[in-house]
């Protein structure tokens, strides 16, 4: 059998260009070696979206075209909607038990999360954000996670759970291992971590007159004014991006830059070009699927009908192990 890979993400929007170099190209791979599960974690999102979740259903669509736009596959990989397979639910329940509230209380991914983000109380919910993510992982005995490392300390205390798990009552779940996904490998356009909070991103839906726009706000080099003048491509976020996206190019314009005969508005006219080049087919794809909200709902469906029956069976091993009533 093959190994099973289990990742998730919250549906806060559409997908950043960040995202899909930094993570997705990832989950695309490991649909060749493992079964993989890719799930709309919506609940997840209400733990610190729960006062106005209004825009939730629209981005759960956002979201999944995005993912088979960019060829997430729904017959290879079981992709679906968490809340749509309540097991999960109950799962969260059951291992709500065996999780000491030290380990919640210490989480530096809950701790960085408060400072960033300013949220005044903290709510039980998110508390046990990483229990609901261990009902998610263990639901389909998951054996790989790709995750970035801000979720390592949730790692950890999922593996705590499944130790508890398996030596309390029988061991049926496998210790799920990280797959390191590169997070901040793109830069946004301001130079700082791509994040929709900090307004920097290119998104994969953005057409091509967007993409040049935002290209050009890039930051270069200060001291490159005129074309003429020699330029440090290691500073310019320009040439951050050209390192990803045109590697066979990158040594020319290295040394144009640094030889003064290649100009800023030149290059990011370059750049603008590869990525709208780059990102056409995935915005034409995700277009069509967006246009289609009935299509994206059947495909929740099917993604649902997939991993529901896996779920139930677990619950029912779960049951039968804890000694509950099946
Ligand atoms: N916590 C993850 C994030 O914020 C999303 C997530 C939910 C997840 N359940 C998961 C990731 C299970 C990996 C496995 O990015």
């Amino acid at each position: 059998m093959r190994e099973r890979v289990f990742s998730g993400m919250r549906p806060t929007g559409k997908v950043h260009i960040g995202h899909l170099v930094g993570v997705l190209e990832k989950w695309m791979e490991l649909q060749k070696e493992y079964d993989c599960f890719y799930s709309i974690v919506d609940w997840h999102a209400m733990t610190t979206d729960f006062e106005d979740p209004s825009e939730l259903k629209e981005n759960i669509f956002q979201l999944l075209a995005d993912w088979l736009a960019i060829g997430l596959d729904q017959e290879n990989s079981v992709i679906f909607l968490q809340s749509q397979v309540k097991e999960h639910a109950e799962l969260h329940l059951l291992l709500s038990m065996l999780v000491p509230m030290p380990w919640l209380e210490r989480n530096p991914t809950l701790k960085e999360q408060v400072r960033e983000t300013h949220i005044p109380k903290i709510n039980y919910g998110l508390m046990g954000y990483p229990v609901l993510q261990a009902s998610d992982i263990l639901m389909y005995k998951g054996n790989k996670v790709p995750v970035g490392v801000d979720q390592l300390p949730h790692l950890e205390i999922i593996r705590e759970i499944v130790r508890s798990f398996n030596r309390l009552y029988k061991p049926i779940f496998p210790e799920p291992q990280e797959i390191l996904t590169k997070t901040p490998k793109l830069l946004g356009i301001d130079g700082r971590k791509m994040s929709k909070s900090l307004d920097n991103c290119i998104y994969l839906a953005d057409p091509p007159e967007v993409i040049r726009e935002k290209v050009h706000q890039m930051v270069t080099d200060p001291q490159k004014i005129r074309r003429g003048d020699p330029g440090r491509p290691d500073i310019c976020s320009v040439f951050h991006y050209q390192q990803i996206f045109s590697p066979g190019k990158i040594e020319d314009v290295r040394h144009g830059c640094e030889a003064g005969t290649l100009g800023c508005v030149e290059n990011k006219n370059n750049l603008a070009k590869t990525l709208a080049d780059y990102l056409g087919p995935y915005r034409e794809r995700r277009e069509q699927l967006i246009g289609s909200q009935e299509k994206l709902k059947e495909i929740l469906e099917y993604g649902a009908n997939k991993a529901r029956p896996i779920a139930q069976q677990t619950m029912h091993e779960v049951r039968e192990v804890i000694g509950l009533w099946s």
